[in-house]
C-alpha cells in the first residue's frame, strides 16, 4: 500500500527529520509508529500524505509514485488517504454532518464545493458513517459543542467519507480520556479489520500499541531502528528507542520506563 525508498527529508532550516527510510506498509497489519518526540513521526506521515515532498528518495501510495507526480495527481492520490489528527481539526462552526461531508470534497469540482451542494446520496452515506461511529444522534450539532472523544469520532467519520484505502492517524488519542481513547481505538480496529483499510497510527502509549497493533515501526532521529511484530517489542527495544544518554541520571540504579 505504502512504499518508501531511501526517503530523507531536510527542512529549510537544516533539520534532518527523516534519514534514509525504506519501508513497505501493507494493509494486512495494523501498524503503529512509535518513537520519542522529534523522531520524525509526523513528518513521515506528511510525506506519505504528499503534504511534504521529501528532499531525497521515492514514495508510492498504491500504484502512484507521489514523489514524481504532478500536483494535481498528488491531490487525486490524497483523497484516498484519510487523516486523523490529535486536535481533531474539525471546522468548529459546522455541524458534525457537515464536517463528515467535507470528506467528500476531494471528489467534487471546485464550484460545487463552493456552494456546498451535496447530493442526497452523500448526505445519507455520511449519516450512515456517523451512525457507525456512534455519532448519529449528534449529526446536527455544531462540532465545537462536542466533547473531545465525540469530535474525534467525527474526525474518523470524515476520513471514512473519503472512502480511503489508507488512514494515517497522528496521535489520535493523545488528547482523550481513557474511555474515549478506547472507543476511538476500537473504531480504528474495526475500520482495519472489517473494511480492510490500511491503518498507520502514531501512538504514544505502549499499552495501546500492544493491544491494537500487529506491527510496530520505531523511529529515532529520523531513522527506523525497529520494525517487527508487536510481540518483539521488548523492554530493551523500548529502552533503546526512548533512552536519551544525555538525560540519564547515572546515580539511579535502574531506568524506569513509562509505557
Ligand atoms: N516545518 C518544519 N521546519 C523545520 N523543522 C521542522 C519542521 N517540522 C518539523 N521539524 C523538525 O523535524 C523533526 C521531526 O519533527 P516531527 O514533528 O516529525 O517529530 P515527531 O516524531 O512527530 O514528534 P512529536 O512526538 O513531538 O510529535 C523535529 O526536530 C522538528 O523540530
Ligand atoms: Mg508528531
Amino acid at each position: 500500500m505504502v512504499q518508501l525508498q531511501g526517503v530523507s527529508h531536510r527542512f529549510a532550516n537544516g533539520t534532518v527529520a527523516l534519514n534514509n527510510i525504506d519501508l513497505n506498509i501493507d494493509s494486512h497489519r495494523f501498524t503503529a509508529l512509535i518513537g520519542p518526540s522529534g523522531a520524525g513521526k509526523s513528518t513521515l506521515m506528511r510525506v506519505v500524505n504528499g503534504l511534504i515532498r521529501p528532499t531525497e528518495g521515492r514514495v508510492w501510495v498504491g500504484e502512484k509514485e507521489l514523489t514524481r507526480a504532478r500536483a494535481s495527481d498528488v491531490l487525486r492520490a490524497r483523497r484516498k488517504i484519510g487523516m486523523v489528527f490529535q486536535q481533531f481539526n474539525l471546522v468548529k462552526r459546522l455541524t458534525a454532518l457537515e464536517n463528515v461531508l467535507l470528506g467528500r470534497l476531494g471528489y467534487r469540482s471546485f464550484w460545487r464545493s463552493m456552494i456546498r451542494a451535496f447530493p442526497r446520496a452523500e448526505v445519507e452515506q455520511s449519516l450512515r458513517i456517523l451512525d457507525r461511529v456512534g455519532m448519529a444522534d449528534y449529526a446536527w450539532q455544531r462540532a465545537d459543542t462536542l466533547s473531545g472523544g465525540q469530535q474525534q469520532r467525527v474526525g474518523i467519520a470524515r476520513a471514512l467519507a473519503q472512502e480511503p484505502a489508507l488512514i494515517l492517524a497522528d496521535e489520535p488519542i493523545s488528547s482523550l480520556d481513557p474511555k474515549s481513547s478506547e472507543q476511538v481505538m476500537e473504531i480504528l480496529r474495526s475500520v482495519h479489520e472489517q473494511d480492510g483499510i490500511c491503518v498507520l497510527a502514531n501512538l504514544h502509549f505502549l499499552d495501546t500499541v500492544r493491544e491494537y497493533a500487529h506491527r510496530v515501526i520505531g523511529l529515532k532521529q529520523g531513522a527506523v531502528i525497529f520494525d517487527s511484530g508487536v510481540s518483539n517489542l521488548s523492554e530493551s527495544v523500548v529502552r533503546e528507542l526512548y533512552y536519551d544518554p544525555a538525560a540519564l541520571d547515572l546515580s539511579r540504579p535502574s531506568l524506569e520506563l513509562a509505557s
